[in-house]
C-alpha cells in the first residue's frame, strides 16, 4: 500500500548538526513526494522504543547516525547480508508487514564519494590507515577490503574494540590493530588514510594528528562533513594530498535509502550540492 504521506528521519544523539533532512526534503519536492524528513534525537537508552515507534507513528523508515548504527541491528527483525557483515545499520525500512528490517548503504557511499572525488584511485593500492571502530568505520573497513585493499591498519582509542571489528570482518587476517598511541607512526607507506571517529567534529575534540610520516601521493578522507574541511583534511590539502571530505559520503549514502522508502532513485543534482555546501 502507498504511504499517503512519506516520513522519514534520521535518528542520532546528538543530530542536530545533521544536513540529511535538507538533503531529504530537497528529494522528496524534487519528486513531488508530499512528506517530510526529520530529525531524531534518541537517547542511547531510548534506541529500540524509538526504533519501534517508526511503525506506530506510519514512518517509511530511517536512517541512524551517530551512535546508534551498531546498536541498532540488535532491535530491528531482519538485517540485510552485507549489513550482516558489516555488523552496523544505517537505514531502516519499514515493510509492509511492519516488521523492521535494516541496511547498510555507508560502505556503497564512502566508496562512490572515493571515486567520485578521485576516479583513478584503486583499493589494490597499497596498505589503508583508518582511525576509529564504530560503525561507520565498519562499513569503510569492509568496502575497502572487498575492493582489494591488501592491508587495513586499524586504530582506534579503545583498541578492544578494533580488535572486535578486524576478528568478525577479517576472513583473511588482512586488518592489523595498532594501539591508538602509534597513529602517526603508522600512517608510513599508507595509500589511504580515512579518519572514521567524530575526532574534528563540530563540538567535539580535534584530532590530535601529525602527518609527517604520510607519502606525497597519499589519499586523505574524512567522514566528518561538519566542518566540510576539518583540521585533518586541511593539514592534509596543505601538505598536497587529495582529500575527501564526508559530503560526497553523506550524499551517496542516502540515494539507496531514499529509494527504499519512496520508491524513486533520487540524483545527486548540483542544484542539492549548492543547498548543502550553503549550510556547511
Ligand atoms: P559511528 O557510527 O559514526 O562510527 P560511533 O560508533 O559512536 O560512531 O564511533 C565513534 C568513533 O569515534 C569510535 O571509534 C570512538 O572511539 P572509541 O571506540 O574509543 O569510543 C571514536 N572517538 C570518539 N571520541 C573520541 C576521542 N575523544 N578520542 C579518540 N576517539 C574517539
Amino acid at each position: 500500500m502507498a504511504q499517503p504521506f512519506g516520513l522519514a528521519g534520521v535518528m542520532g544523539w546528538p543530530v542536530s548538526h545533521s544536513r540529511s533532512p535538507l538533503m531529504h526534503n530537497l528529494w522528496l519536492k524534487q519528486h513531488g513526494i508530499q512528506g517530510v524528513y526529520v530529525p531524531l534525537p534518541v537517547q542511547p537508552e531510548r534506541l529500540a522504543d524509538a526504533l519501534r515507534g517508526l511503525v506506530a507513528l506510519g514512518f517509511a523508515g530511517c536512517n541512524l547516525t551517530i551512535p546508534h548504527k551498531v546498536a541498532a541491528m540488535a532491535h530491528v527483525d531482519e538485517v540485510d547480508p552485507l549489513a550482516r557483515r558489516m555488523g552496523a545499520i544505517n537505514t531502516v525500512v519499514v515493510q509492509p508487514d511492519g516488521r523492521l528490517k535494516g541496511f547498510n548503504t555507508d560502505g556503497f557511499g564512502f566508496w562512490q564519494s572515493l571515486i567520485d572525488a578521485h576516479p583513478g584511485f584503486r583499493a589494490e593500492a597499497g596498505p589503508v590507515v583508518v582511525l576509529g571502530a564504530g560503525g561507520a568505520a565498519r562499513a569503510v573497513v569492509l568496502s575497502l577490503l572487498e575492493r582489494g585493499a591488501p592491508r587495513v591498519r586499524l586504530l582506534n582509542r579503545t583498541e578492544d574494540k578494533a580488535r572486535q571489528l578486524a576478528d568478525e570482518l577479517d576472513a583473511q587476517g588482512r586488518i592489523d590493530v595498532l594501539p591508538w598511541s602509534e597513529r602517526e607512526a603508522a600512517l608510513a607507506g599508507g595509500a589511504l588514510l580515512v579518519n572514521t571517529t567524530s575526532l574534528g567534529m563540530q563540538g567535539q575534540p580535534e584530532l590530535d594528528l601529525r602527518l609527517d610520516a604520510l607519502t606525497g601521493d597519499a589519499l586523505v578522507c574524512d567522514v566528518i562533513y561538519v566542518p566540510l574541511e576539518t583540521r585533518l583534511l586541511r593539514q592534509a590539502r596543505e601538505r598536497g594530498h587529495v582529500t575527501v571530505n564526508g559530503l560526497g559520503m553523506l550524499m551517496n549514502q542516502a540515494q539507496p535509502a531514499f529509494h527504499a522508502w519512496f520508491g524513486v532513485m533520487p540524483d545527486i543534482t548540483p542544484e542539492l550540492q549548492q543547498a548543502m555546501l550553503a549550510t556547511l
